[in-house]
């Protein structure tokens, strides 16, 4: 752990448009400085630095953040890697010693991956048996060399004999999940007999393995166990790759199988990831969709397929919506892209991609096998079934569409569906909603709040303010907490205590709007805003009260 007053002290003393600036070419204009944005293509500058407020944000593609956010997104660095880079800039020494002392155990790590990776490669190049069998997979020497295939001999200590050697080496081994050991403490290779498929993370740096069998043998496909560098519910197979796809992308596929991505890509069809032997977490969702606007879940036909890909929608709902564009492609039983794209062709492949089953689609279809339309039970059984699941969507546009199409399903008028949905369900907690898809007022007054922490610091307490329960009013109440403990912190250093809450990564967005030029107005328009919140909710608690009773009457 890096303590909180170092980075608070990190941010205050970099200049934010001296690091975006050697990276990107900045021209001033006015307050702000201007330039093409470095995470998308574009011809005309929408991309802006903000050095009062420390922040960076472009207005396309919405990337946004403060020095610490551009050097983790801009150099793919990690959090400690970005602290150290601008602690060395500004002369100043990291105080906690522990958390250099994981990142150099981390290094271990992934040097014996790096070099794992190696011996694996080598060892393909020297096996006729392990190219015939890539051979036999439709997969060339050029894809074969692109992905890092390679291959792990069918011997007990290929990686233990190479790199090996002293009880601290081969505990290192172990934590990279390249070694194992028995009963008797005798160590052998996790990997043998098979062709690997090296997990990379973004930059590049493998991070595991998957290793698929050639000959006969169980398990078909064995995986890295999860290590302090590699977490299955991060990671994703084919990243680095993927990102690497030349051309302009916004759209990439999401499969099951490490051969599905590879086979894909061998026919031309990218760029293409996979999960890796775990459902899709809302994490992966969330990299997808910070840099692709359609995500295409591509599962096969059968039970599990479904399964699979339902999991996946209702991860990926809160993300739906806006510019974000999910489809859901099942492909015939017994099928899976590999053998589809081996037996089809590119084009027929393509074909079926670009008539993916939307997410509404999808969600009616899935709804309507789960109850008996017919019946009237049936009919309030789906509502029942469907509100928890609409409610993890974003408000706006696309949610009322799916509720109109779920009305016209049940045989209800949109409306009365929206108050059917509306009234307050019986057990469910309502799921956080992100807040980068809303612009309430919660919203607004969070970006006040963010803006003009002064501002925030000097209003007293609102009446009323703790019984918002609005989404975000959480994080609001959090942030003013925060700016009334520090009156001078900026808004580049509040946003970097919520970097690791679920809701507060949305700050980063909000860091772009402007929400009023005349800062001395601050504080009276927040309390203003504050003051129109807890209106608002003791507005809603009545008409609630008012439904209730209007329910609990008799002849209702
Ligand atoms: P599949 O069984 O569908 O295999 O597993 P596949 O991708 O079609 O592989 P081929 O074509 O037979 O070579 C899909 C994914 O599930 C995980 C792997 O990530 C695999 O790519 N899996 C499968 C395992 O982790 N272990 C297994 O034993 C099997
Ligand atoms: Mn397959």
């Amino acid at each position: 752990m890096i303590p909180q007053p170092f980075i608070d002290e990190l941010i205050d003393r970099t200049d934010i448009v001296e690091v975006v600036g050697a990276r990107v070419a900045l021209k001033k204009a006015g307050a702000r400085y201007k330039g093409l944005c470095p995470f998308h293509d574009e011809k005309t500058p929408s991309f802006t630095v903000s050095p009062d407020k420390g922040f960076y944000h472009c207005f396309g593609c919405h990337a946004g953040g403060n020095a610490i956010s551009f050097l983790m997104e801009h150099d793919n660095m990690s959090f400690p890697e970005a602290i150290e880079t601008l602690a060395g800039m500004l002369g100043l020494e990291i105080p906690a010693q522990r958390n250099v002392a994981d990142r150099s155990e981390n290094q271990g790590l992934l040097d014996a991956l790096g070099e794992a990776d190696r011996i694996y490669r080598q060892a393909l190049r020297e096996s006729q048996e392990a190219i015939d069998y890539l051979k036999r997979r439709g997969i060339d020497g050029a894809v074969a060399k692109r992905f890092a295939i390679g291959y792990a001999p069918d011997a007990w200590d290929t990686v233990l004999r190479r790199l090996g050697g002293g009880e601290a080496q081969t505990r290192r081994l172990v934590q990279a999940g390249l070694v194992m050991a028995n009963e008797t403490g005798r160590h052998y290779d996790r990997f043998r007999g098979r062709v690997m498929f090296p997990i990379r993370d973004r930059r590049g740096k493998v991070i595991g393995f998957g290793g698929r069998v050639i000959a006969d043998g169980e398990p078909k496909y064995m995986n890295s166990p999860e290590t302090n560098v590699f977490h299955k519910g991060r990671a994703l197979y084919g990243v680095y790759e993927a990102h690497r796809t030349p051309g302009r992308h916004d759209e990439i596929i999401v499969v099951e199988g490490y051969l599905d991505v590879v086979s894909l890509a061998q026919h031309g069809i990218e760029p293409v990831v996979a999960t890796l032997g775990t459902a899709t977490s809302a994490e992966h969702v969330r990299q997808l969709t910070r840099r692709y606007k359609r995500v295409v879940f591509c599962f096969d036909g059968d039970r599990a397929g479904r399964t699979a890909a339902w999991r996946a929608l209702e991860t990926a709902l809160p993300y739906a919506g806006g510019e974000v564009e999910l489809g859901f492609l099942l492909l015939p039983d017994g099928e899976d892209p590999d053998s589809l794209v081996r037996s089809q062709g590119a084009d027929t492949f393509r074909d079926l991609l670009s008539r993916a089953t939307t997410l509404s689609n999808f969600f009616i279809d899935e709804l309507r096998e789960q109850v008996d339309l017919g019946s009237a039970d049936g009919r309030s059984k789906i509502v029942a079934l469907a509100r928890p699941l609409l409610e993890r969507l974003p408000a706006g546009v696309y949610r009322d569409l799916l509720t109109a199409d779920l009305a016209g399903v049940v045989g209800l008028t949109a409306e009365r569906l929206g108050t059917l949905l509306e009234s307050p369900p019986k057990t469910t907690t309502r799921p956080r909603t992100p807040l980068h898809r809303k612009s309430t007022l919660v919203r607004k007054t969070i970006t006040l709040a963010l803006h003009f922490p002064s501002a925030a610091s000097c209003i007293g307490d609102i009446d009323g303010l703790d019984d918002v329960d609005q989404p975000g009013a959480d994080l609001l109440r959090s942030i003013l907490e925060v700016s009334r403990e520090n009156p001078k912190i900026k808004p580049a250093q509040l946003i970097e205590r919520f970097r690791s809450d679920e809701e507060g990564r949305h700050l980063q967005r909000l860091a772009a709007e402007v929400p009023l030029d005349d800062e001395e107005a601050a504080p009276e328009v927040l309390r203003d805003s504050l003051k129109r919140l807890v209106r608002d909710q003791r507005h809603k608690k009545a008409v609630m009260e008012l439904k209730e009773r209007a329910l609990s009457a008799p002849g209702n």
